[in-house]
């Protein structure tokens, strides 16, 4: 893999921390994932979450943890942000929270039955979260990724994706669909893929609340933001004049159990 430039990665890493400052809007709005992701998870892992040993990285403010907790795992979360992790604490107070990164995992090693990162990969550096994946993971353990993304063949999707691509100047499809190459472009790691496709309907302000919680607006002067989301909030209206908005959403799984 080639190094990206220093300004390249200054940015990623404003953007990986972004999230902090809005952790209850985050909590409040993105969606969770549907059963039918954990079932998938459960085939291919070849056994139940019930009794699992599971680490959930990245675990931000509990969206995925609690649905693995609820399913009977033993979880433990890693998150490496001051915000993200006090809402954790906050929703979640059973469940133990350790800071840390996927990049240095603070688990000992063959600890884990189940690693899952649910939207979090991408902001770690798999050079480094490979090796520690597998360091921590018992042999015949299985290592979880997962991403909500758009459905974009639907109209009134694809056309508010190019409107925050040409505003926020991002490739959100690029950004949103990480193929098992760039997940691991060691290719120590044989990943399944899996895609599970569901939605849910919700207030189009909460809808807004969901797109304005993603780190490009995060990190944008909130002005522009919040100027961006105000004409959203007209176009959207014209296409759901109940104002109730239906999210679409296809959960990429990428998984992968070790030798
Ligand atoms: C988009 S949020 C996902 C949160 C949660 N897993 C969920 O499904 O809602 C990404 C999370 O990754 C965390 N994060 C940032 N850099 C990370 C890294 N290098 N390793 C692990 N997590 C990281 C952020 O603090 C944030 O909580």
């Amino acid at each position: 893999m080639t190094t990206p430039p220093p300004a390249a990665r200054t940015a990623h890493t404003t953007r990986a921390h972004s999230f902090n400052a809005a952790a209850a809007q985050y909590a409040a709005a993105r969606p969770s994932y549907p059963p039918a992701l954990l079932d998938a998870i459960e085939e291919e892992a070849g056994r139940p979450l019930e009794g699992a040993r599971v680490a959930d990285i990245g675990a931000g403010t509990g969206i995925a943890t609690a649905l693995l907790h609820a399913r009977g795992a033993h979880v433990i979360a890693v998150e490496p942000g001051d915000g993200m992790a006090a809402q954790f604490r906050r929703t979640l107070p059973d469940v133990p929270l350790v800071r840390g990164t996927g990049d240095a995992l603070p688990l000992a090693d063959d600890s884990v039955d189940l690693l899952t990162y649910a939207q979090a990969w991408h902001w770690t550096d798999p050079a480094r979260s490979v090796p520690e994946a597998l360091r921590v993971l018992r042999p015949g353990g299985t290592l979880a990724l997962w991403w909500n993304t758009d459905v974009n063949e639907i109209a009134w999707v694809t056309e508010a994706t190019e409107r925050i691509e040409r505003y926020f100047g991002i490739d959100l499809r690029a950004e949103r669909h990480m193929r098992p190459h760039d997940a691991d472009p060691s290719g120590r790691l044989d990943f399944v893929r899996r895609v599970v496709r569901w939605s849910r309907r919700i207030p189009v302000d909460t809808h807004l609340a969901n797109l304005g919680s993603h780190s490009f607006f995060l990190v944008r002067d909130e002005e522009d933001s919040a100027a961006f989301l105000a004409e959203e909030r007209e176009i959207l209206l014209r296409t759901f004049p109940d104002g109730i908005v239906e999210e679409v959403y296809d959960v990429r799984l990428l998984i992968a159990t070790t030798p």
